[in-house]
């Protein structure tokens, strides 16, 4: 949530930012700014809107600078308007700041300030810690390192802040705590941004900054410390990401380019994990904790989102395979329910991001009780890696529409090995099923290239029902989270409300919404429950519902019954998700398309929810 960049070199601030803000813009985009320092002259400008908005505002500016914060915006404290984009500007015009984040104390400082005789000019918790700390600094005559030290002590809430001083011709100040910080290290230049994609074009050595760190940062010079004033020894590392993969490469939108990258990410995320021939799966991270992982009384999946839905497929599975008790859970309630964790539980928390609040935040509640944490993330590097236990990378690559796609699809195969790599351990599967299993999971790039052959079948389909008001998603079994994921997906991205339920559930509600305008989506494919779910079809057909199903190759029943239909792959029933969620996938970008919906970016969506 909020992007935020930062320059300081030799080269033109202000390029360097505005490139990183589009490249950030996933995480936000109601507003943007830039501050650029030249000459001891601060010069703030902002915008209602997307980055290209602001871009347009800049033209004719005074630019030129070499040292300068750029911030894209996801609305907290305050509607998107111009006044209350970052950056931000203190009482005296010395400072400027952005931040990515929650100050939840804000009021109550911001009232001490009020009393004192402040006055804001917008109504962001961002303005309210920027005075406080130039209040501190002037009070205490201190550098501007060390008034920001001593606001952080009195600050509850996350962030990520970056600083500059008008009399400070070349410093960037940041500090972190909950939301993320990457600064890229070049010759004689740093870049700073919430995540690497700003900087890749210009390095591949970066450093994490971590909770309660602040960095000052200079041409020359990269200084780490912690809030207790003690200096850090900084640990660079070398990215492992190009930069054609944060780019369309030729693609109208990211969302469908993620889309047709999911043959080559799965295969990525089984390569050198599953080999087929030799039966064995190999996962270090599993590898090296199976007796935890496989002696668990249980384990509890926390996530939130479609990675919540990767969950409730591993369960499925796991308790399938492993015969373990599976829980899943919103990472957002088990934060605040008091939920019974003890020494020894072992959970299983997905995130693309990897920097979820939610997410991170009930992880640390669990870890503080003794959980085992297995992350399993996409982003490397990211806050949920690096406070897992042990965990296993889903290899997918940079994600950068707000839907997921990608993730989903490398999650399931990520989490599909694990059940197979411990049921193999336990005992809990037989050799002739795993043996099955592997071989079904090594074909699935092929047979997800074959339905993306079809895609345009399923743009038909969207351009029929692209103007219904609601939808209906159902699904049994290993294809019922899919029902919510296509639901989900449709809702983020075409606006239209939508619903998924188990199928056998319509009968006790969602029932009563059909009629002859509702399209209802059935994932119908070859399963045990199929003669069931031709039932719920017919009972949908009876009341004049529009019926449009996923099915497989060769089914002869369904495609009488359905109105539309689209066909996949045969596929066993445990691995079927990470086939019948693409033409969801595909149904969902269509229709938001012919929407003339900006999928990459919809309305009041960020990608990264890093504020609870
Ligand atoms: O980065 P995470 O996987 O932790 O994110 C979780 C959700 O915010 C995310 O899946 C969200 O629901 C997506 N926009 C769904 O497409």
């Amino acid at each position: 949530m909020c992007g935020i960049v930062g320059y300081t070199g030799t080269r033109q601030a202000y390029p360097v930012i505005l490139k990183g803000l589009k490249r950030l813009e996933y995480r936000g985009y109601d507003s943007s700014g830039v501050a650029l320092l030249k000459e001891g002259k601060l010069k703030v400008y902002k915008k209602k809107g997307k980055v290209a908005e602001l871009e347009e505002e800049m033209i004719g500016k005074e630019i030129e600078a070499t040292i300068g914060i750029g911030h894209t915006r996801w609305a907290t404290h305050g509607e998107p308007s111009d006044r209350n984009a970052h950056p931000h500007s203190s009482a005296s015009g010395k400072l400027a700041m952005i931040h990515n984040g929650i100050i939840e104390n804000y009021a109550q400082i911001k009232q001490e300030l009020l009393n004192k005789g402040y006055t804001f000019t917008s109504d962001t918790d961002t303005e309210v810690l920027l005075n406080f700390i130039e209040d501190i600094k002037k009070n205490n005559d201190c550098s501007l390192e060390e008034a920001l030290r001593i606001a952080l002590k009195r600050v509850s809430g996350a962030y990520c802040i970056l600083l500059i001083e008008q009399d400070n011709p070349d410093t960037i100040i940041a500090a972190r705590k909950g939301s993320p910080l990457v600064i890229g290290i070049g010759k004689g230049e740093h870049f700073l941004a919430s995540d690497a994609s700003p900087i890749i074009e210009y390095t591949k050595e970066v450093v994490y900054v971590n909770d309660y760190e602040l960095a000052i940062v200079r041409p020359d010079e990269l200084i780490l410390k912690n809030i207790g004033n003690e200096k850090i020894t900084p640990y660079i590392t070398k990215l492992d990401m190009e930069l054609a993969a944060i780019e369309k490469g030729g693609y109208d939108h990211f969302m469908i380019k993620e889309i047709f990258e999911q043959p080559s990410t799965i295969y990525d995320c089984l390569r050198g994990r599953l080999d087929a021939k030799e039966s064995i799966i190999k996962m270090s991270g599993i590898d090296q904790n199976i007796d935890q992982i496989m002696n668990a009384n249980r384990i509890m999946i926390v996530a939130c989102g479609t990675s919540w839905h990767a969950g409730l497929v591993a369960e499925y599975i796991i308790e399938e395979l492993c015969r373990i008790p599976v829980e899943v859970e919103y990472a957002s309630e088990f934060r605040y329910r008091n939920p019974i964790v003890n020494k020894g539980d072992v959970i299983i928390a997905i995130s693309q991001s990897g920097e979820t609040a939610d997410t991170l935040v009930a992880l640390e509640k669990a870890k503080e009780n003794g959980a085992f944490i297995f992350g399993v993330v996409n982003a490397v590097g990211s806050s949920i890696a690096r406070i897992s236990n042990a965990g296993a990378y889903t290899h997918a690559g940079p994600e950068i529409g707000v839907a997921s796609t990608k993730a989903f699809t490398g999650q399931l195969a990520v989490l599909m090995m694990m059940a197979l790599a411990i049921a193999k351990q336990k005992g809990t599967v037989s050799k002739e099923r795993y043996d099955h299993l592997l071989l079904e999971l090594e074909q699935i790039p092929e047979k997800a290239e074959a339905i993306l052959k079809n895609a345009k079948e399923l743009k038909k389909i969207a351009e029929k029902y692209k103007n219904a008001s609601d939808f209906l998603f159902l699904g049994r079994g290993y294809n019922f989270p899919v029902a919510l994921e296509g639901a989900l997906k449709l809702k983020e991205i075409s606006y239209i409300h939508a619903e998924g339920y188990p199928a056998a559930e319509m009968k006790h509600g969602p029932i009563a919404l059909v009629d002859d305008q509702l399209p209802v989506v059935f994932i119908a494919t070859n399963d045990p429950y199929h003669e069931k779910i031709v039932s719920n079809m017919q009972e949908i057909k009876a009341r004049k519902g529009k019926i449009i199903s996923i099915i497989t190759e060769g089914d002869t029943v369904c495609p009488g019954l359905s109105d539309d239909y689209f066909s996949i792959p045969l596929v066993d029933e445990l691995i079927a998700p990470i086939l019948t969620v693409i033409p969801l996938q595909l149904l969902s970008y269509y229709v938001g398309t012919a929407k003339g919906i900006d999928v990459d970016k919809p309305r009041n969506l960020a990608k990264s929810v890093t504020v609870e």
